[in-house]
């Protein structure tokens, strides 16, 4: 009988022990973390495409909301019909012949480039004669994150 209530006592303080470390496993590393990963960095685990589609949902997100506060006043947000400004869908066939800096900087100060005569720029000047405002704020990863999301409304629609 009592050695009947030790094996309970002990397995008792098992169970306790086993909790206390999965809580402090838990707690140390929780599964929904989001680390960065560099690009091309890590196999290819289920775990590790997860993060990187809930990185890349984040990004998206992040242009949505940057395109709507910034760009939707000109730039329709089908990105299929003119508005005051051309549709987006496609910009980056239409830029394909300069270096990708070449877009960034129009979008952070297209008057820069039109008065240093960049030939993309004269065209869309003489095309629309609206003066698209400068971005100067916005960073390099800001910058991605909105082409990003007009890629991806551009294939949706
Ligand atoms: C006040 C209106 C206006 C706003 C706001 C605006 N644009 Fe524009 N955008 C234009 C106009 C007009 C043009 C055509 C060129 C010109 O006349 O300057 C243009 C051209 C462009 C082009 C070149 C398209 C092509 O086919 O080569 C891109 C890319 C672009 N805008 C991106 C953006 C982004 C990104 C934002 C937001 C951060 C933005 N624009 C905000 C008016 C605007």
């Amino acid at each position: 009988m009592l050695h009947k209530q030790i094996d309970i006592f002990n397995f008792l303080v098992f169970l306790f022990l086993a909790t206390v470390l999965y809580a402090f496993a838990v707690l140390l590393f929780p599964s929904n973390s989001i680390e960065p990963l560099e690009d091309g960095c890590c196999i290819n685990t289920s775990e590790n495409i997860q993060r990187k589609s809930t990185l890349a949902s984040i990004k998206f997100q992040k242009g949505k909301s940057l395109f709507k506060a910034k760009c939707a006043s000109c730039h329709n947000k089908n990105m299929k019909d003119d508005l005051t400004g051309p549709a987006l869908a496609g910009y980056a066939t239409r830029w394909a012949a300069y270096p990708k800096e070449d877009l960034f900087l129009w979008i952070k100060n297209s008057s820069k480039m039109i008065a240093n005569k960049h030939p993309r720029a004269l065209l869309l000047w003489k095309k629309y004669k609206v003066l698209m405002p400068s971005f100067s704020s916005l960073e390099e990863n800001d910058i991605e994150a909105i082409l990003l999301y007009i890629d991806e409304i551009s294939e949706l629609r």
